[in-house]
């Protein structure tokens, strides 16, 4: 039983449904959404862009105070999870459904596999770094995209042989998926051309939920675009605090968010990303994307040591001093990351395979 709930889930479990769906005849799935996102642009056009089937039990939960969307999965979840008792429910990511879902099955003692396990920001403020930490601990399988991942886990007492390094599932998407992006007219849509706009976006509390930091960060991009273009697809929660900011765009295009394939096809043409988003340090990593993320920690440090990420503050300055350096500093291209290699599905599908004596031929450990 696959587990979404938000934007950041659906290319995580869609290369795991596609390499357990080889074994039709051994595994029966089954795709559980929690509604946590709802709209359209967050949730539907994902399905349709990925080849992923509908879900089977939707529990359409909406948004909510921490406390009432975690609560109102967890109820939701429960009796789907108690007719069906699947031999192993998985979670990806570190979204409020992740945790909800993952306590609900371990109440029950059902078998819990975490996918994108052991990432830490080492900051307990961010609601993320809570599901992260807590779905870890009552994980029984704990695949990791990174291998300071699996150091984390090790320090946090759990036991190795729980522990699988795989990659990065987002990256298989990713992989999956490029060519089709590419041939995608966005780029030219927007009257934008090839490594000559920043994308921007930002959806953290930490960011957009508080006026000053959301003026400061909007400042510098204004500035930035009277440059060079800004291209920002808006979240819903960034919109709304926008509107009550009650500040124009000012240069900067403001957009509807958008799907999985048009925003991969700009990020891949872009001079340079800014963002808070936790995948696209990743998937700017591996596109050799230079990456601003407006935080002051991330759980992705390989995006920093070996990637094209680098941390900035949320103030004015700091920001336009940030654009300047990659400006300035134009970086090879580098190694890539090891298993960010577009197997990692795989990999997972091996070792769920195996806790059921199956070991499917062909399959790389
Ligand atoms: C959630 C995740 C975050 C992830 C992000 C990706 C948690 C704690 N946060 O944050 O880790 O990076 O998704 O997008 O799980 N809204 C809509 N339509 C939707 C969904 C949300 O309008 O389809 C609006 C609502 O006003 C809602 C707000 O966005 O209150 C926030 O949604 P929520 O799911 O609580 O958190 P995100 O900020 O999306």
């Amino acid at each position: 039983m696959h587990v979404v709930g938000a934007r950041p889930n659906y290319m995580k479990v869609a290369p795991l449904f596609a390499a357990l769906s080889r074994w039709k005849n051994t595994v029966e799935q089954v795709l559980v959404h929690t509604g946590q996102h709802y709209d359209y642009q967050m949730s539907q056009v994902f399905f349709d862009e990925l080849d992923m089937p509908d879900p089977d039990e939707y529990l359409g939960v909406g948004s909510g105070t921490h406390a009432e969307q975690t609560a109102r999965v967890m109820l939701a979840f429960e009796p789907v999870l108690m007719q069906r008792r699947p031999d192993w429910v998985v979670v990806v990511g570190d979204v409020n459904s992740t945790l909800a879902c993952a306590l609900v099955c371990a109440k029950l003692n059902l078998r819990l596999a975490h996918v994108e396990a052991g990432l830490r920001s080492w900051d307990r403020s961010m609601p993320e770094e809570i599901n992260r930490l807590l779905t870890d601990q009552i994980a029984d399988l704990l695949f990791t995209p990174s291998p300071e991942a699996d150091l984390n886990l090790l320090r946090e007492g759990v036991s190795p042989a729980k522990i699988h390094f795989v990659g990065n599932v987002m990256i298989d998407t990713l992989v999956k998926m490029l060519p089709k992006a590419r041939l995608r007219p966005v780029v030219a849509n927007l009257g934008l051309h090839r490594a000559s706009y920043t994308l921007v976006t930002l959806h953290r509390p930490s960011n957009v939920d508080v006026p000053e930091t959301l003026t400061e960060i909007m400042a510098a991009l204004n500035e930035m675009a009277s440059r060079q273009a800004v291209v920002f697809p808006v979240h819903p929660r960034t919109r709304l605090q926008l509107e009550q900011l009650g500040q124009g765009a000012g240069r900067v295009r403001l957009i509807e968010p958008l799907g999985y394939l048009d925003f991969l096809a700009l990020m891949d043409s872009a001079a340079l990303a800014l963002t808070d988003s936790g995948g696209i340090q990743e998937e700017t990593t591996f596109l050799g994307i230079p990456c601003l993320t407006v935080r002051s920690t991330t759980e992705r440090p390989i995006t920093i040591t070996q990637g094209t990420n680098r941390l900035v503050a949320s103030k004015r300055q700091a920001i336009l001093d940030a654009v300047e350096l990659v400006e300035q500093r134009k970086d090879g291209p580098r190694p890539p990351i090891e298993l960010w290699d577009g197997h990692a599905a795989e990999r997972i599908a091996q070792v769920l395979l195996a806790q059921h004596g199956e070991n499917p031929a062909g399959m790389n450990d």
